[in-house]
């Protein structure tokens, strides 16, 4: 959180209003409301956009995470956006009826808002109006746990408040905000508070970009072990699936963003040997650009990973778009043409003829349920099978004193067995081909046949 003293007028008198930016400066309307907030949706699609059948769902379920009740829903298609409010003037008198008729006192658009239109559409409807940029910001500035995750989600409030400064003093204003006296802004103050603001976001991304220097070292410097991203919307079961193959209790909600930071567990893969397996952040449609730049550290796990688990969840009727969403999120962060293995998960919950729609559709797919334990071993056997790809089957001989070689091996290999002569052992192992040149490069090390070319 940044504290910014905004002044009630003169400049020896300040009231001490802090600039929230987990709740991007606008604290006065968003605390408190987080919980009683009755909110509209809006959908505004243009061309292409909304496919599905009820466009609004995601917007409903982040809401739902945000803690904000819905009430109501509008949609309208259009060619383009109405400049000034986004929505066109007919459906926007239906939206300001449908307020006033629910009590509405919260109206959120599935579209990314201009500050001119938020700004017009407030005025119109009297309630507070937020986009879903802010929306999602607010889901993880609740979830941000580590310090990392906490200067992300702060840089991201901050760049996206920053051009609507001026909004939030309009807010703080009307509610009366610091008593009788508390008068606009004017220009000069904006400017003191949008320096303050910009010095923030300059000192955020110096520690940022330190974290991130330290977190692409630590990721390269594991590279002689094989690992595994898994990737995929919010919500799909990557937490379940990574606790069941690991064995271990990383946090699992129903809720979406419970992950923002990567967990890296060891993972013997039966028929392979150990890799490390990473969750990321869940994706999203449209996934706003400010976070992805602020998970890049997070997402570096991904960017590194030798394979990516895509999980989707299967029993979602919206599991197409999921998927898609998943995917484009993938190429906005560069990672597209990784080798990738769709995994349907949740099937417990399908009938057995809607998975096999899905495995029409997605014919690679290994269909799982992480919840239940069920077509585990399938998903185990395809990754060996992709990893074993670069795999080399291996006798070697060591000597029985050099207990690093022999750890070396099992850390990053496989040993299947070995046989103890006098001063000798001969390792049967299977090892990464990328770890050949780093075998290499060991005088004690004899077996390596001279015809194996590394990747
Ligand atoms: P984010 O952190 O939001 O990205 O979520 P995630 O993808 O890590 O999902 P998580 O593992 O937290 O699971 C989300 C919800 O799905 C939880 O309520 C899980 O219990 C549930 N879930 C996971 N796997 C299964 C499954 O195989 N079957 C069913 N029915 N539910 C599952």
């Amino acid at each position: 959180m940044t504290s910014i003293f905004l002044p009630s007028g003169g400049d020896s008198n300040l009231t001490k209003v802090q600039f929230d930016a987990s709740t991007h400066g606008d604290r006065m309307t968003r605390l408190g409301s987080v919980i009683r907030e009755l909110a509209v949706l809006v959908g505004v699609y243009l061309e292409g956009q909304g496919q599905s059948a009820s466009p609004l769902d995601e917007l409903s379920g982040l809401a739902a995470a945000a803690q904000v009740r819905e009430v109501g829903r509008i949609t309208q298609r259009r060619r383009k956006p109405e400049t000034a409010t986004y929505i066109g003037s007919g459906k926007l008198e239906e939206l300001k009826e449908l307020v006033n008729t629910v009590d509405a006192n919260l109206v959120i658009f599935d579209n990314d808002l201009a500050p001119s239109q938020t700004k017009n559409l407030e005025e119109h409807l009297k309630v507070k109006v937020i986009d879903r940029t802010e929306l999602i910001l607010d889901i993880f500035a609740g979830r941000a746990q580590t310090n990392e995750a906490r200067l992300a989600v702060e840089l991201a409030q901050l760049e996206y408040s920053l051009p609507r400064l001026k909004r939030m003093w309009i807010h703080l204003e009307r509610q009366g905000v610091g008593g009788v006296g508390l008068r606009g802004p004017g220009e000069k103050q904006l400017e003191v508070d949008r320096r303050l603001a910009q010095k923030r976001i300059l000192d955020l991304k110096s520690e940022l970009n330190t974290i991130q220097q330290r977190r692409y070292r630590e990721v390269t410097a594991r590279k002689t072990s094989r690992t595994v991203s898994l990737v995929g919307y919010t919500n799909a079961g990557k937490s379940t699936l990574l606790n069941r193959l690991t064995d271990s209790d990383v946090y699992v909600k129903d809720q979406l963003f419970a992950t923002l930071d990567t967990r890296t567990r060891r993972w013997h893969l039966p028929g392979w040997g150990p890799v490390l397996l990473s969750d990321t952040v869940g994706f999203i449609r449209d996934l706003p650009h400010h976070l992805i730049a602020g998970f890049r550290a997070t997402l570096e796990e991904a960017n590194q990973a030798d394979l990516l688990l895509h999980v989707a969840d299967a029993s979602s009727r919206n599991v197409d778009i999921q998927i898609d969403a998943a995917f484009r999120v993938l190429t906005d962060i560069g990672i597209r043409e990784k080798d990738t293995l769709l995994v349907l998960n949740k099937i417990d919950v399908l009938e057995p003829d809607q998975l096999e729609v899905l495995l029409t559709k997605y014919p690679n797919a290994i269909p799982i349920s992480a919840g239940k334990g069920l077509g585990i071993e399938s998903l185990t056997v395809a990754v060996s099978d992709i990893l074993s790809k670069e795999f080399l089957d291996l006798t070697l001989e060591i000597p029985v004193a050099n207990g690093r070689l022999m750890a070396l091996l099992a850390r990053d290999g496989e040993i299947l067995s070995k046989c103890y002569g006098e001063d000798t052992v001969l390792v049967h192992c299977r090892v990464p081909q990328h770890l050949v040149g780093r075998l290499r490069q060991e005088k004690e090390i004899h077996g390596l046949p001279e015809n194996i070319t590394q990747f």
